[in-house]
């Protein structure tokens, strides 16, 4: 089978266009065989489907390779990284697991459990075609330590453009004030939940993408750093934007996953949800639901021009026991065969830089737009997704924020979060 003929069957990619230049698998003539164990949280229908694409390219370029899929259901890998924590200090590491650049992996990488890969980059020359933006989040003291398989986008709102239309209401307000205003029509409408939320994470990750719209780009990046002032009134505001978008939600029953919550809006149980584009693999590839039509997209109200963006990058843990087999797994993740079939079908974009016309056009509308703004926009980093707080600076952001879904006390929870910035900032 042709790779073009392979990637469309799989359904990862749309369009029509020929996919001429093939990813560099060099340097494995090896030919390793056996299985390569290789934990993730991708068990979403659009997550499966990425995952699958990437494995029948790996298939065809490493037959006698055995995948074992150790997926652990659970947005944004909770449930993930609670299992692999309990391994990695067991010393029986999976071949190699999903982590998110920046923060995320420093803590790994702090923490001994990772070899690095410079062999790997020097061999497949991943330097010159990875964003520059990305290496310094999967690197440290000049040694890589993760390979990226994509870049996700944070900041998006996703609609039904039929609840809206009935509420007199639009799928894309420029400013925060107007999307609460929005979001007071679909209110005032009935019979649909404005703004669906799920687990608690959906809530945190809701809640950076506000303090994006309030503070900008410049002082939510600056508040990640050490002796940044979390006690500052622009903070305060944030987190009363935060509050006031609270009661248009569904919290208090919220949906069970972030999947049910996009399904919800799909079904047209609810007007909007903002979620990381991976909703964009489920309206498409799990609800087969058709763009503009019935969803639709725009950046959170106040975020137009910025990329609030993560990455999932997969690892070589110390000790694996397949390592061969893992190196083949992560030359496959870093291929552009590879990471074209499966970006197509996740709803996130290759990491990278040489992509041609021809690459592009396998690319569906969201996506060739996602890639287009990710070059002209500004970046910043997710909170909920990994890039700019370690996971116990992290934890504690979710335990003041499960506190304030409660109690919905303002200045408490501000002053929880100044005292988690003090102690965990780094
Ligand atoms: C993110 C992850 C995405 C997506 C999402 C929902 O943390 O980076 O790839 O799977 O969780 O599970």
């Amino acid at each position: 089978m042709s790779r073009r003929a392979f990637l469309l069957a799989t359904g990862a990619v749309a369009g029509s266009a020929v996919l001429s230049a093939c990813g560099s698998k060099g340097g494995d003539s090896a030919a390793p065989s056996g299985e390569v164990e290789v934990f993730s949280w991708w068990t979403e229908g659009a997550e499966n489907a990425g995952l699958q694409a990437l494995l029948a390219d790996l298939q065809l370029n490493q037959p006698n390779i055995t995948f074992v899929n150790r997926a652990v259901a659970g947005g944004a890998g909770g449930n993930a990284k609670a299992e692999l924590a309990k391994r990695l200090d067991a010393n029986n590491p999976p071949d190699s697991f999903q982590g998110h650049a920046g923060a995320e992996l420093s803590d790994y990488i702090r923490a001994g459990k990772l070899e690095d890969l410079n062999a790997l980059y020097d061999e497949q020359k991943w330097t010159d075609v990875f964003p520059e933006q990305l290496l310094p989040l999967i690197s440290s003291d000049g040694k890589f330590y993760s390979v990226p398989v994509n870049i996700h986008r944070a900041n998006m709102l996703w609609s039904n453009p039929k609840v809206l239309r009935a509420a007199g209401a639009d799928p894309a307000p420029k400013t925060f004030e107007a999307f609460l205003g929005n979001l007071q029509k679909v209110k005032r409408a009935g019979g649909t939940v404005p703004l669906v939320v799920a687990d608690s994470w959906t809530l945190k990750h809701l809640l950076e993408t506000v303090m994006l719209a309030t503070l900008g780009d410049q002082a939510w990046t600056a508040l990640w750093s050490k002796g940044a002032d979390w006690s500052a009134p622009e903070v305060r505001q944030a987190l009363e934007n935060f509050h006031q978008v609270l009661t248009y939600t569904n919290a208090s029953s919220p949906a069970a996953s972030w999947d049910e919550a996009t399904t919800m809006v799909g079904s047209g149980k609810a007007a909007y949800q903002v979620m990381g584009d991976w909703a964009e693999g489920s309206f498409k590839v799990t609800q087969n639901l058709q763009t503009h039509t019935d969803y639709t997209w725009a950046p959170v109200p106040g975020t137009a021009g910025m990329f609030q963006f993560l990455s999932d990058s997969f690892t070589l843990p110390k000790g694996a026991k397949h390592r061969d087999a893992a190196l083949a797994w992560l030359r496959e993740c870093g291929s552009k065969t590879g990471q074209l079939g499966f970006n197509g079908a996740k709803g996130s974009i290759p990491t990278l830089t040489n992509l041609n016309s021809e690459d592009r056009a396998l690319f569906g509308q969201y996506l060739k737009w996602s890639m287009d703004e990710w070059k002209r926009c500004r970046i910043v980093g997710s909170l909920a997704h990994g890039v700019v707080a370690n996971n116990a600076w992290s934890t504690a952001i979710d335990g003041a924020l499960d506190t304030f879904v409660k109690s919905r006390q303002v200045p408490p929870f501000q002053g929880a979060l100044v005292a988690a910035a003090r102690q965990h900032a780094v």
